[in-house]
């Protein structure tokens, strides 16, 4: 279930083209289990209209501070007393001056000065041409509303809608919706830095032609979001599969077992916490040939032979930082029976504190999992749910046991 679920968030909208982009958002937060709340700007009716976005909210958009429906007419205080985030996207570069000038003309800057300051945060997605975000004035004003502790989202870039193509671009519906999970999420491991391997690995044969495993890369992926939503800076080192990279994720593509290890081992010295959930291919061919292998018409077969890739897992765990307990490694086992015994079996082998067992034939390209957790005291089962709610069971878990 999204951290998101039960919440509720006051939308505001300021003027700016980037507002189409609200009506996906309010959307995406209603399925998530959000009330919404939207207020506008007169600015923002000239691109969105308030019907629009109370028929997505599910609730009557407020527009004016001189809104009658309210018995007291403060509509700007009891919309923001109840809410657990005022969420301003778009928010133009007028509005952030006028957020830092505690200008209050009008509803949504109003209400916003009027927030509980501790106990109702904002939340700004910034949205306008590449050279009003590149103004001096407007980086001024990001740094000083920062400093206030208001949360200014990254800006997107790329093509914006005045035809030119840069900085300014307001963060897409899903992004955003991915930054405010993030920031409900405790953050339990602030400050520590997680390493993931994730997916399989090809082993060439020649240059078109290779082994690899069916390890869609799912389950890593879903590990690295957990963990950067509960605060640590992570990076992904990633096998060939078509994923997209989780948000705020520092991912490096590889193919190869030892193009892994290498990027692995190059990472793992300033990591905390390495969880290795890639499916490493076991052996590679002797000889990768330069050219195609070509069947000749005779009816022979290459012969091929194997040697053993390196184990990555093992080798980081075994490491000075490894073996001390500085660096916490975390192994996983695809099994296809007796998960208990073999996953009990392989943390010992690797020399990992916790090892994660799982049915491999069962979960490899699956949205959903089962977890067994195996430590030096005994087993326990993270039951069948969607990989990214077990994503986030599982660093809840690591996270205490680097506390203890
Ligand atoms: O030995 P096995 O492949 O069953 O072990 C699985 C665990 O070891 C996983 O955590 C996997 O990422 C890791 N591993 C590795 N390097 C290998 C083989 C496995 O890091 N060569």
């Amino acid at each position: 279930m999204s951290t998101l679920a039960g919440k509720h968030i006051v939308l505001g909208l300021s003027g700016g083209i980037a507002a189409f982009k609200s009506a996906e958002l309010c959307r995406a937060l209603v399925k998530a289990g959000v009330t919404v709340q939207v207020v506008m700007t007169e600015a923002a009716e000239h691109f969105m209209t308030a019907v629009t976005m109370q028929a997505l909210s599910g609730r009557p958009v407020y527009t004016s501070q001189w809104d009658p429906r309210e018995a007291n007419n403060m509509a700007h205080i009891n919309l923001s007393r109840d809410a657990d985030a005022i969420v301003v996207a778009p928010a133009s570069a007028d509005f952030l001056s006028k957020l830092l000038h505690g200008g209050a003309d009008e509803l949504l800057s109003l209400m916003c000065l009027a927030r509980p300051i501790d106990k109702v945060p904002l939340i700004v997605a910034p949205a306008m041409n590449r050279e009003m975000w590149s103004n001096p004035a407007t980086q001024r004003n990001v740094a000083q509303l920062k400093a206030d502790g208001i949360h200014v989202l990254d800006v997107g870039q790329g093509d914006q809608a005045c035809g030119e193509t840069g900085d300014g671009r307001m963060l897409e519906s899903d992004e955003i919706l991915e930054e405010l999970e993030a920031f409900f999420t405790p953050k339990a491991l602030s400050g520590k830095s997680v390493l993931v391997t994730a997916g399989p690995t090809y082993e060439a044969i020649d240059p078109v032609r290779g082994i690899t495993n069916l390890s869609s890369g799912k389950m890593g992926f879903a590990i690295a979001r957990a963990a950067r939503m509960a605060g640590a800076q992570v990076t992904l080192v990633a096998g060939p599969v078509h994923l997209p990279s989780p948000r705020g994720v520092l991912r490096f593509n590889v193919r190869s077992a030892r193009e892994m290890l290498d990027a692995v081992v190059q990472q793992a010295d300033a990591a905390d916490v390495f969880i290795a959930t890639a499916a490493v291919a076991d052996w590679r061919p002797t000889h990768s040939a330069d050219q195609k292998i070509k069947k000749d018409g005779s009816g022979q077969t290459p012969e091929l032979s194997f040697v053993e890739n390196p184990d990555i897992l093992a080798t980081i765990a075994q490491s000075l930082r490894g073996a001390s307990g500085e660096l916490f490694c975390v192994g996983f086992a695809a099994e296809s029976h007796d998960l208990l015994q073999h996953a009990t079996a392989k943390r010992l082998r690797k020399g990992v504190p916790l090892l994660v067992g799982n049915i491999g034939p069962a979960t490899f390209g699956q949205d959903d999992n089962a977890l067994l957790l195996v430590d030096e005291k005994g087993a326990r089962e993270l039951p069948h749910a969607s990989k990214q709610a077990l994503a986030v069971q599982l660093i809840t878990d690591i996270a205490s046991r680097l506390t203890r």
